[in-house]
């Protein structure tokens, strides 16, 4: 499973690139505000950062306007992934910058519908909002069992990128489920490596190492 971090904190994305944990980036108009900085400059420094996809939102909501839109920000770095919304548009949109060979991440899924529209539309990666559904008290990794299973009955090259994830439950539910990449928040994407059974371990074996009164 390939892991994204979900922000535009360049601080964040690149302390986790150099520990080697993440292998893209997805940012949104909301991560864009809270990074207080101009868009097409966050975007810029993030894809010198991490080698790997950088998925940029459009904020257009008429398909040649997001077309465009994409195209000017594909220009900023080859490794941008333009991200659009899951509408009629956004999947008009999301063809035609598939076919002109752009990577392309297609955003705000909520049903298996959706999903299998932005597979025929040949995105790069559909992105199911976990936490969202969750939070209206639908069971969101139904979605991505629904999603693989469509994906896999019909060989989609479609990835699978849960997204909205909130907890290290829901990354180990994603991975068992076959998701192709889980996009998590930084602060949930270190928590993954913490386990007290792993730090009161530690502590034991560093005392009795002290014990020994050896050194390496
Ligand atoms: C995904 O690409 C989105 O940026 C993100 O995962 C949304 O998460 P949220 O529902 O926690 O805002």
């Amino acid at each position: 499973m390939k892991f994204f971090v979900d922000t535009a904190d360049v601080n964040d994305i690149r302390e986790l690139e150099d520990a080697g944990l993440i292998d893209g980036v997805t940012t949104n108009p909301s991560l864009i505000l809270k990074a207080n900085r101009p868009m097409k400059e966050v975007i810029a420094e993030i894809c010198e950062v991490t080698p790997g996809p950088v998925s940029a939102e459009v904020t257009a909501l008429e398909a040649e306007e997001m077309v465009r839109e994409g195209r000017i920000l594909a220009e900023i770095a080859d490794n941008v992934c333009v991200k659009l919304p899951l509408t009629l548009d956004g999947l008009k949109a999301c063809k035609t910058l598939t076919d002109d060979g752009f990577q392309t991440n297609v955003t705000l899924c909520f049903s298996a519908t959706q999903a299998l529209l932005a597979a025929k539309a040949g995105a790069t990666y559909i992105s199911p909002f976990i936490g969202r559904l969750d939070d209206m008290n639908i069971d969101g990794m139904q979605l991505i069992a629904d999603i693989r299973r469509i994906y896999d009955n019909y060989d989609f090259e479609t990835e699978i990128l849960a997204a909205s994830i909130r907890t290290i439950n829901h990354v180990r539910e994603a991975a068992l489920l076959g998701a192709d990449v889980a996009t998590v928040p930084p602060s949930t994407l270190k928590a993954l490596v913490k386990h007290p059974l792993t730090d009161k371990g530690l502590e034991q074996f560093l005392a009795d190492w002290k014990k020994t009164g050896q050194s390496i």
